[in-house]
């Protein structure tokens, strides 16, 4: 089976990426399930539920969140209302939404779990994802095979970690958050496929999917300037992986890394 996962999604520049090239991307690879990073979609901060439903409708199988999942009201409101959004697992268990979840695909079921990483956030509420993720990956891998772990995250240490503590019982252990790809996806020693960042898909050429200019002005004056949407350069980046139908682990991985035409709206 092949699976897909993307960036995160970056304004209205990413949601075009995904309008104008997922389709074709997946005919042409005949990938079967795709999962993406969306908390910056909503003009950069956070993921409105129009929005995922919208990106859910354009062929993405599970949006995933960070630290902004709630940033936009109506989500906190709504995400009770759509298995297909996750929120971190480490979340407290009051939080509305669930971190982990099966989905059919075909006669197989892949479940995806949406984990936060400690370091650099200031959500003080988390559980170890360490420790949460040794407790639930087995229970997980004994009812499917497909276990794709997306483990949103600052630091490449708290990646990297947590790609060898769950290397040969997961499918895949791939980072997001800061929206900048590494060059380093690969078949860990056990089997699992890893990535630190899958990137973004967005403007490549900006701060982060927003315009330099007002990005340098608050550095400068310490002013809450707004941020501009970039269309600078658009691509849809993430990593595409092939997995054994019968243990789930990865045979292949390709870093995707795709230029894509997006209009600038008026
Ligand atoms: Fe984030």
């Amino acid at each position: 089976m092949k699976v897909l996962l993307l960036g995160e999604l970056v304004g209205r520049c990413g949601t075009g990426v995904i309008k104008n090239a997922l389709r074709k991307f997946k005919e042409e690879k005949v990938v079967e399930f795709t999962v993406a990073g969306a908390e910056c979609i909503t003009g950069g901060y956070g993921l409105g539920f129009q929005n995922a439903l919208t990106l859910l409708h354009m062929g993405i199988d599970v949006l995933t969140m960070g630290e902004k999942a709630f940033y936009k009201p109506d989500m906190v409101e709504s995400i009770g209302k759509k298995d297909r959004i996750l929120r971190p697992a480490n979340f407290p268990e009051n939080a509305p939404g669930r971190g982990i979840r099966q989905f059919r695909v075909g006669e197989r079921r892949v479940c995806v779990i949406n984990m936060l990483g400690m370091m650099g956030f200031s959500n003080p509420h988390l559980n170890n994802p360490f420790l949460l993720a040794d407790s639930i990956v087995g229970r997980a891998r004994s009812e499917t095979p497909f276990v794709i772990f997306l483990f949103h995250a600052q630091a490449t240490a708290e990646k990297k970690s947590m790609g060898y503590l769950l290397d040969g019982r997961v499918s895949v252990v791939a980072g997001l958050h800061t929206k900048a790809q590494t060059g380093d996806s690969c078949i860990l020693p056990g089997g699992t496929a890893y990535i630190t960042d899958l990137g973004r898909c967005g403007s490549t050429m900006s701060v982060g999917g927003f315009e330099p200019e007002n990005e340098i002005r608050k550095y400068r004056t310490s002013l809450p300037v707004r941020s501009r949407e970039s269309f600078e350069s658009p691509q849809m980046q993430g990593m595409l992986v092939e997995l054994d139908e019968q243990t789930g682990l990865a045979l292949s991985v390709e870093q995707v890394k795709l230029p894509v035409e997006v209009g600038v709206p008026d």
